[in-house]
């Protein structure tokens, strides 16, 4: 077998001169730290470690001390504060990140798109430059609910760059897509050569070799790429170090076999030189033994890649379901793998025993391992169930599993639904974030079942509700029924206040049994209030409400209390032309005529009596039915008459 190493394999310009820069400052200054992680790459980070240089996750863990920011860059706000609390700080950031935060730093209108994942340190640094609004979109789903939520409306000009690693593929689709549907989107390619160059070679080596060894960490994106690359044209393996291989990496390969290795832009020469290693001495091994395992292998029953399988669970770790498929071979379901939700947990999804459908994602017989993916059944069987329930103009109901620039997702028979931001019913000034982990209730608006999409509306669904329950409160309103609603809007001749499916006015004389100048002056919008249905407009769909509780009327109280003859004390409320108001309880007022206030002619009533002023007086007549009590002074200065002539 012959092993060949990709060109351009291991550490790119970038991460090579911040660990430069990083072990000169560690030289200089002792003690420094790195803003984050440095490298994805445990054997550099231990090494570096042991030189001094530490992890820092804010700038404030570095207070007064030597502080550096790694090639992925850093937003600017977080460097300007960094330069405030450190001793100082060394930029590291790759001058092809730099580049891209030149380019959205200087724009001066419009929006900006960043190609890449919302978390990543990269695509959170360029944002964190730009002179004008900037989002983040991992595909054209993403991007169209931009323009589709109004975020960037259709003739404002935007900038479209990418993260250096973004997949170069993709960049140049969604350019092409974004050009032929607005003309005002202005693309950079700010793709790094080295990370597509790296991808180049690998999958130029992949497509010659039998297997490829992919060298680099877990956690790092570009490495993970990279096996994503090698695996679409042969038996790919991902290790960390040359201590993951052993004799079962390489079972079943043929002697002239080419074996390739490459290695994500975070590995040091040194540990793809040891995989290289490694892999010569494990191979002379093997070619000298008669590998009877690998016969015996062939004789059980195999699957492949894309084949859909029934299997069973038979262990549940924390980021993986493994499965039992009654072949030689051991399958993996990464969480990622198994649902679609990203707040899930792998019990939430399966148990132990479960026999589940799974698609084959990629089969390594060196490893005997199988990868699978639940989640991709799920979709096709719910894409099926989304389309049947579009098709019956159903209401369905999902999880929102996360908010992305334009709208948010929801999860729907394991299937992925967009649900743009104007289509919440979130108003511009909320948060989308405040919907995630909510179940919702929606109608599907567009289903495209070949390319996956479904773009749901939960304003929609909500207007369906609301319309039934108007329909039912018309149906069923009456005279005299109760509701507590709330003040809506206030105007000069009564307030609107919210019942529930409608609103019904309840004008200024039914407020309240008392006097009222303007409805401001005892409710604001807002006020939860109790209300009487006093009438309802089937044909104009209007409804009038009262706030005036009858158990509270003042009239039956006053008759109750009070008759003709009685001789009281009233207060003047108001004076008019002909006679003076006077409040004898809160809601009665009676009124004094003109011809009621004096035995003396009154012209003036203002040069007689005065609002404020507490006067006695008896009551001469009261007309129940009219709510109508007329006063007089003068009877009671006639009755005081005879009196004063005795004396
Ligand atoms: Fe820079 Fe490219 Fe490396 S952007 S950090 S040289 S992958």
């Amino acid at each position: 077998m012959q092993i060949e190493i990709a060109k351009g394999a291991g550490f790119c310009f970038g991460v090579e001169r911040a660990i430069e820069l990083a072990r000169k400052a560690a030289e200089d200054y002792g003690e420094v730290y790195t803003l984050g992680a440095l490298i994805h790459n445990t054997q550099v980070t231990d090494s570096l470690a042991e030189a001094g240089i530490r992890i820092a996750e804010t700038a404030e863990d570095a207070r007064g001390k030597t502080l550096i920011i790694r090639s992925h860059g850093v937003p600017e706000s977080t460097e300007r504060h960094a330069r405030e609390v450190c001793a100082r700080v060394i930029d590291a950031t790759c001058p092809f990140v730099k580049k891209i935060h030149k380019i959205v730093s200087e724009q001066t209108q419009g929006k900006v798109i960043v190609l890449g994942d919302s978390a990543h340190p990269e695509t959170i640094g360029i944002i964190g430059h730009s002179s004008v609004p900037a989002f983040a979109c991992t595909d054209m789903e993403e991007i169209r609910g931009l323009f589709d939520s109004g975020a960037i409306s259709k003739d404002e000009s935007a900038a479209l760059v990418s993260t250096t690693t973004f997949d170069r593929g993709r960049f140049l689709e969604y350019s092409q897509r974004l050009r032929e549907e607005n003309s005002r989107v202005s693309i950079y390619d700010t793709i790094c050569s080295a990370t597509s160059e790296r991808q180049k070679n690998s999958e130029e080596l992949a497509q010659r070799a039998g297997m490829m060894i992919v060298v680099g960490g877990r956690s790092s994106s570009n490495t993970r790429k990279l096996a994503d690359i090698c695996s679409r044209h042969c038996t790919t393996v991902w290790v960390e170090s040359a201590a993951e291989l052993s004799k079962q990496s390489f079972a079943g390969l043929q002697p002239d076999t080419l074996i390739g290795i490459t290695a994500g832009a975070s590995t040091p020469c040194q540990s793809y030189m040891e995989v290289l290693q490694m892999s010569e001495e494990i191979i002379t091994t093997n070619e000298n033994e008669e590998d009877f395992a690998s016969l015996l292998e062939q004789s059980f029953r195999r699957v492949y890649k894309n084949n859909r399988v029934t299997a069973t669970v038979v262990a549940i770790n924390k980021n993986e379901a493994v499965v039992e498929l009654g072949t030689k071979q051991t399958g993996y379901i990464p969480l990622e793998e198994l649902t679609n939700d990203p707040n899930a947990q792998v019990s939430d999804v399966v148990s132990v025993g479960d026999e589940i459908e799974a698609i084959v994602t990629s089969v390594d017989d060196s490893n005997g391992v199988i990868m699978l993916s639940k989640k991709r059944v799920d979709a096709a069987i719910g894409m099926e169930k989304l389309a049947a329930a579009y098709n019956a103009g159903e209401t369905l109901e999902g999880v929102v599993v996360s908010d992305v620039k334009g709208g948010i997702i929801v999860i729907t028979n394991g299937t992925r639904v967009f649900i743009p931001a104007s289509q919440t019913g979130v108003p511009r000034s909320g948060k989308l974030s405040d919907l995630v982990k909510k179940t919702v209730s929606y109608k599907i608006i567009e289903i495209n079942e070949q390319r996956g999409r479904v773009v749901g509306s939960i304003k929609q669904a909500n207007k369906e509700v609301r319309d039934a329950e108007r329909a039912k409160f018309w149906e069923t309103i009456e005279v005299g029924m109760k509701f507590e609603g709330e003040v809506r809007s206030i105007e000069d001749y009564g307030v609107f206040v919210d019942i529930g499916p409608v609103d019904g006015l309840v004008r200024t004389t039914d407020l309240t049994w008392n006097r009222v100048g303007h409805p401001k002056d005892i409710v604001k919008e807002g006020d939860k209030i109790n209300v009487i249905v006093k009438s309802v407009d089937l044909d104009r769909k209007r409804v009038s409400l009262s706030a005036k509780d009858p158990e509270d009327n003042p009239w039956t109280k006053f008759v109750a209390e009070y008759a003709k003859g009685d001789i009281i004390k009233a207060t003047i409320v108001s004076i008019t032309d002909f006679g003076a108001f006077a409040q004898i309880i809160p809601g009665v007022d009676g009124l004094i005529h003109i011809s009621q206030i004096s035995t003396e002619r009154v012209t003036n009533i203002a040069s007689v009596l005065s609002v404020g002023q507490e006067v006695d007086v008896k009551i001469i007549d009261i007309e129940e039915e009219k709510n109508r009590v007329s006063l007089s002074i003068k009877a009671l200065m006639e009755e005081a008459a005879p009196a004063d002539d005795a004396e």
